[in-house]
């Protein structure tokens, strides 16, 4: 099966959404939950932007040993200098350095033109790779760059030295059938694309974020980044919990590997919840918390008779506990006899019945049925006669 290397960026860009602040035990937590999780690579920081960032990503390259550690860097010389001491002590020493190629980047932001940017990019990946092993160059914008522009700048950084091309849709406005495009694009007019690595990273602005990595990878890239949960700037980054079960649950199709440990999805959302303090939206694909909760009668009554009639994935792949079936308004009888079995009551056909009225008449007025609820109704019924 084809390996896709998973790239975490949660302690990067999920730390650059609003409101996030991570303190380095915190991050440290994170880091090595990630590498439970078996992401192949995480990037732990930015080691120029804050003594903080710099001191987190040295604690965590000490620590974690079986993920490769890496950290962010401007394409200047302070920034690698600043990346290398935050990084020498890691197993494999990885730096990403970026520097952006649209035509709008380059004008307004950079001040720069083509020439003088592919003249800066060069120089800092020969840069880094005078320390650095393993050298990550990003062409920031890439999506909204020149195609042919983009191919001359990632041949003259392979010719420098760099051992993994990243092609950001930096504001997410790529679809799926375009940004896969770009990828054969460059796997098939970039000189020796068989020798690097090429990266998708890609935002969530118009919510095609995992579509569009995983159109992607049908066109080359072999690695994918992302955040845990799908945090990250402004809408977020692609969600890698999502990528890895998607990739899991129809290996049928894209006959991938990501070598992420499934089990380990539960708990390292839930962390990154609780340590970010962005709250998981419900309705969230994975591990928001109603994705496994089924509340219609009808979708009640399948799941009690064969799981698989609603359920292409288990709470159990992802390290959750048996979720059990909602009991709301559009609860059906079936589903309430069986919760009625399960807490150890035994009632006639005809309790059952009229349990299963006042049930619905609560479940009208209130729009969560407790535990004690029912066992108040249940109880109600077992002493009539
Ligand atoms: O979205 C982006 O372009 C980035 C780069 C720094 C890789 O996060
Ligand atoms: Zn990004």
């Amino acid at each position: 099966m084809r390996k896709i290397e998973i790239f975490d960026t949660t302690l990067r860009d999920g730390e650059q959404s609003a409101g996030i602040n991570l303190n380095t035990a915190e991050k440290l937590e994170i880091a090595k939950q990630l590498e439970r999780f078996g992401a192949s690579i995480i990037e732990a920081g930015f080691p120029a932007s804050s003594p903080g960032d710099f001191e987190a990503v040295q604690r965590i390259a000490g620590t974690v040993k079986n993920s490769i550690v890496t950290g962010l860097a401007r394409a200047i010389k302070k920034d690698i200098d600043i990346t290398w001491d935050a990084l020498k002590k890691a197993e494999q020493p990885h730096i990403h350095v970026f520097l952006a190629t649209s035509p709008i980047h380059m004008q307004y932001k950079l001040n720069k033109t083509p020439d003088q940017v592919v003249e800066a990019a060069v120089e800092a990946v020969k840069y880094a790779k005078n320390t650095f092993p393993l050298v990550q160059w990003s062409a920031e914008d890439a999506f909204r760059s020149d195609r042919d522009f983009l191919v001359r700048i990632i041949n003259e950084v392979i010719k420098a030295g760099a051992t993994t091309i990243n092609i950001p849709d930096t504001v997410g406005y790529a679809s799926p059938a375009e940004y896969g495009a770009l990828f054969k694009y460059l796997r098939e007019n970039v000189t020796g694309s068989d020798k690097v690595n090429f990266s998708a990273h890609c935002h969530d602005d118009l919510g095609m974020a995992v579509a569009n990595s995983i159109a992607a990878i049908e066109n080359g890239a072999n690695q994918v980044e992302g955040t845990i949960n799908g945090i990250g700037e402004r809408a977020g980054n692609a969600a890698l919990e999502e990528i890895a079960v998607a990739m899991h649950i129809r290996k049928d199709i894209y006959g991938i590997e990501t070598g992420i440990n499934l089990q380990e999805i539960k708990r390292t959302s839930q962390l990154v919840s609780k340590l970010t303090g962005v709250v998981i939206q419900p309705n969230k694909a994975i591990v928001g918390k109603n994705a496994f909760a089924h509340e219609s009668g009808i979708h009640q009554d399948g799941m009690l008779k064969n799981p698989e009639t609603y359920e292409i994935i288990t709470p159990a792949l992802i390290g959750e506990s048996a979720v059990p079936l909602v009991l709301g308004k559009h609860s059906g009888r079936h589903a309430f006899k069986d919760r009625a079995e399960t807490m150890g009551f035994d009632l006639s056909d005809d309790k059952i019945n009229r349990a299963f009225a006042e049930f619905k008449k609560l479940a009208d007025r209130k729009k969560e049925i407790t535990e004690e609820d029912l066992l108040t109704l249940l109880t109600d019924q077992q002493i009539q006669y």
